[in-house]
């Protein structure tokens, strides 16, 4: 696909369609009447008639517009302007290309809406029309619904062109990690997504290495090792790295990017029950998202070094399974008794963590798709943080306004890493029934260390399980942008 700003105007674009914007009643502004005098006056006539009034999520499509070149005017509804900016614009163009999208539009032109500044509209108009783009249907033998678009020409001051590389190449990562968190547990088993990563960071220049099970245990990375037992399937620790040419960290930034990438989670032993159990195969999607977040970064080359560390495994039952009230030693010596074999992914991320530090990372980030309790405490709209440093804390809070993703603070502390306390080993791998997503953190917090550490806790966020405006359902791709705005800010 081909992004271009121009500076032509609209009545002379070569184009299979002009997409232009029409606020609700009232607030509409300028726009109208100038889409009016391209359409000898339809665009005005269907508003006065109230055919299509400007409502958010719906549109039209003007043919043979008769003061374009362009074959078609799609009107978008944008509801009134006081339903803000960013996030309206992205939604609206969304939904109006999910209709669209398999219309057979090639290329397709953009005409801003007034009162946005260029930049962000530019950035809301990209990331709403290829977050629609992206369809989850990939295993459907005749994909009808595949997407036209070629080239995309957004009518713009040719001076934002760094603003449209950057926005394409993050909302492409994204899609990216959709891609993956979409595949199924058994196309995509660890080695798979390994292979996928290397073939990733060899196309974009990043360095990767996987790690396999002999290695493993030499590491002594018996939490990640006691998870995989029950399945045939080997566990892989994956570290992809990004060295920048001129580094201006002076040692002292090194990105930790950590991702649970369990590619299905069963339970083990502790069986998960049958509903909804097929959607365990996203539970990779928070080391999906720091992939497609080394992917964007590859492209953008912050001035910091990144390195991500994506430990991925199955968790099954079987003959060989780890079984509840089993004690591990992890990799940085801490003895762990397993009280339940479906809080796995703290016990894998807990020796991606430790490495990530011996690797050098100075900071951390984990996301993980961790507790069904983040799910019942924030619902679908906002991710949890937890962190065990308040600068670090707000250094990634910061980076998410920027990137538009939501997260919402939550707490840890001593009194919650108290309720991990076990008879047999230094910790047990869960706390009592309530405040499940704390304990959680509160677990890994133990192997952050003494490293500013930040964990995003993405189960209730990486799934839409309805479709949204500009999405279907799916996945989301949550945790990209925040990653990638974050190591673009350190350096
Ligand atoms: N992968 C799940 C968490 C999850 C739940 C992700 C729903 C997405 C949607 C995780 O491994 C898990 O099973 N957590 C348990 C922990 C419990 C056993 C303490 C949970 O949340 O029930
Ligand atoms: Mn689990
Ligand atoms: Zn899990």
């Amino acid at each position: 696909m081909q992004f271009k700003l121009t500076n032509q105007p609209l009545a002379e674009l070569q184009a299979d369609a002009v997409l232009g914007y029409v606020f609700e009643e009232g607030s509409q502004g300028a726009a109208v009447k100038a889409w009016g005098e391209l359409t000898d006056n339809l665009a005005e006539e269907l508003l006065a008639r109230k055919e299509f009034k400007g409502v958010f999520q719906t549109s039209v499509v003007i043919h043979r517009p008769s003061g374009l070149k362009a074959e078609r005017l799609i009107l978008a509804g944008y509801g009134t302007r006081e339903q803000g900016s960013n996030p309206r614009l992205r939604d609206c163009t969304g939904s109006t290309w999910r209709s669209l999208r398999s219309s057979g539009i090639k290329t397709l032109a953009v005409s801003l809406p007034d009162g946005i500044p260029e930049q962000e509209a530019i950035q809301a108009v990209l990331q709403g029309l290829l977050l629609s783009d992206y369809d989850p249907g990939v295993y459907k033998t005749s994909r009808k619904q595949e997407s036209s678009l070629q080239t995309v020409l957004i009518a713009a001051s040719n001076e934002l062109q760094v603003v449209l590389d950057r926005t394409v190449a993050i909302v492409q990562a994204q899609n990216y990690a959709r891609e993956l968190a979409n595949e199924p547990g058994n196309l995509l088993p660890p080695r798979v997504l390994a292979a996928r990563v290397e073939t990733m960071a060899q196309d974009c220049g990043l360095k990767s290495e996987v790690i396999w099970n002999e290695q493993l245990d030499e590491l002594g990375m018996g939490a990640l090792l006691g998870v995989a037992r029950g399945s045939s399937e080997p566990p892989v620790l994956i570290i992809v790295q990004y060295q920048p040419e001129n580094d201006t960290s002076q040692g002292k930034t090194h990105l930790g990017l950590v991702g649970k990438a369990v590619t299905f989670d069963t339970g083990g032993i502790s069986l998960k029950p049958s509903p909804d159990m097929d959607l365990m195969k996203y539970d990779m999607a928070g080391g999906a998202a720091t992939i497609g977040a080394m992917q964007a970064i590859a492209k953008l080359k912050p001035s910091i070094p990144v390195t991500a560390v994506i430990p991925s495994v199955e968790n099954m039952p079987d003959g060989e399974a780890q079984r509840p009230g089993d004690v591990v030693t992890t990799r940085n010596g801490t003895t762990v008794e397993v009280l339940n074999t479906d809080a796995e992914g703290r016990l894998i991320l807990a020796d991606a963590m430790t490495y990530a530090r011996e690797l050098g990372c100075t900071q951390l980030v984990d996301a993980a798709t961790l507790t069904g309790a983040i799910v019942v405490a924030l619902g679908f709209e906002y991710s949890g943080l937890f962190s065990n440093n308040s600068q670090w804390q707000q250094q990634v809070m910061q980076a998410s306004c920027l990137a538009g993703e939501k997260y919402w603070p939550m707490p840890i502390g001593e009194e919650y890493t108290k309720q991990l306390e076990s008879p047999i080993a230094d910790l047990a791998n869960i706390g009592p029934r309530w405040g499940g997503a704390v304990t959680a953190a509160a677990f890994l917090e133990h192997f952050a260390e003494k490293t500013p550490w930040v964990h995003l806790d993405i189960a209730g966020t990486a799934w839409y399980e309805k479709t949204l405006p500009h999405a279907p359902k799916g996945p989301s791709g949550v945790g990209v942008r925040t990653m990638v705005e974050l190591a673009m800010s350190l350096g």
